[in-house]
């Protein structure tokens, strides 16, 4: 099949059986995971992107030509980056200094204009926290009216949990033939979660929130400590489970070393959340997680520092 442009690519990821890392941890049960990582973008991230800008095409709230601005941890603004370059869109992406120099490299190299925003006083680099993004937030909307732009606004914008509800989840449930009985996810803007949860969550899957232990943690793409989350209102969730940055880390290293899947901090995250799932009270069942993004974006960093 020949596909009309790369976007076309974005969907239908691989759904993986982590039996040998289950095997080698010894825990009863499965773990399915969604191999978001090999979208275009290397991250889930381009589902949302894609969304958002074909339903505000679609409205007419996006212009033909009108410049896009968004906040970003770096994968919505790559996946926004490869769509409104495809679209015709100029795009800003508005991200902390905090997080990994890889992402600001792919969006520039995808024809973003990136805009980095200073931590906030005494923060570490890596360890982007709420505060850090609130100062990304103020610097977005200045841009955005300096630019009479349109926002992407993932923390707001229906169309993020609405690509998970539509696509990620149904496809994860199709490929395990409704074997699924838990599903968590490290929570950054909500929106695969609160997706994934309205749509697995009528079918009896137990579903999660992962969260960092800590303000300041090595998770990028989440864990912000925000009170209240738009995508996740009205969501009836399982329960939360706690992960640590070192527990984040050690996993990826696992997933990459056991079953070739080569992941980020947050992918690392949702499989400590699923093996304590495995662990206690998804025992014997099968727990779906996705690979948010892939390794690659963070060679800089210490994840695979001595990784062994
Ligand atoms: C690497 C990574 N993990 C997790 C998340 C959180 O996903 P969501 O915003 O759907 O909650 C993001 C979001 O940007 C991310 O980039």
């Amino acid at each position: 099949m020949i596909l009309p442009d790369i976007t076309h690519a974005i969907g239908n990821t691989p759904l993986v059986a982590l039996d040998r890392l289950t095997a080698h941890l010894g825990l009863t049960g499965r773990i399915l995971a969604k191999c978001d990582h090999m979208l275009p973008g290397f991250s889930k991230k381009d589902r949302a992107a894609l969304a958002v800008i074909q339903a505000a095409r679609a409205s007419g709230t996006l212009k033909a030509g009108q410049t896009v601005v968004e906040l970003t941890s770096g994968n919505m603004g790559t996946g926004l980056a490869i769509v409104c370059g495809l679209k015709g869109h100029p795009f800003v992406a508005v991200m902390s200094e905090g997080n990994s120099p890889e992402r600001a490299a792919m969006m520039r190299a995808l024809g973003a204009e990136v805009v980095l925003v200073p931590q906030a006083e005494g923060a570490v680099a890596g360890e982007v926290s709420g505060a850090d993004l609130a100062l990304v937030e103020a610097a977005a909307q200045a841009l955005t009216q300096e630019r009479a732009a349109f926002r992407a606004d993932q923390f707001a914008h229906p169309s993020n949990p609405t690509a998970h509800e539509t696509g990620t989840a149904p496809e994860i449930w199709e490929a395990s033939e409704g074997t699924v009985t838990a599903f968590c996810d490290f929570v950054g803007s909500g929106g695969t979660l609160g997706g994934a949860a309205r749509f697995l969550g009528p079918r009896g899957v137990a579903c999660y929130a992962v969260h960092p232990d800590t303000p300041n943690h090595p998770i990028q793409g989440g864990g912000y400590n925000m009170p209240t989350l738009a995508h996740l209102k009205g969501v009836p969730l399982a329960g939360n489970i706690t992960v640590t940055g070192n527990e984040a880390r050690h996993h990826a290293r696992l997933l990459a070393r056991f079953e070739g899947i080569f992941g980020g901090f947050s992918a690392g995250a949702n499989l400590a959340g699923a093996v304590k799932l495995l662990a206690g009270p998804a025992k014997g069942g099968t727990v779906a997680i996705v690979i948010c993004d892939s390794g690659l974006k963070y060679l800089s960093t210490d994840l695979w520092k001595d990784a062994s």
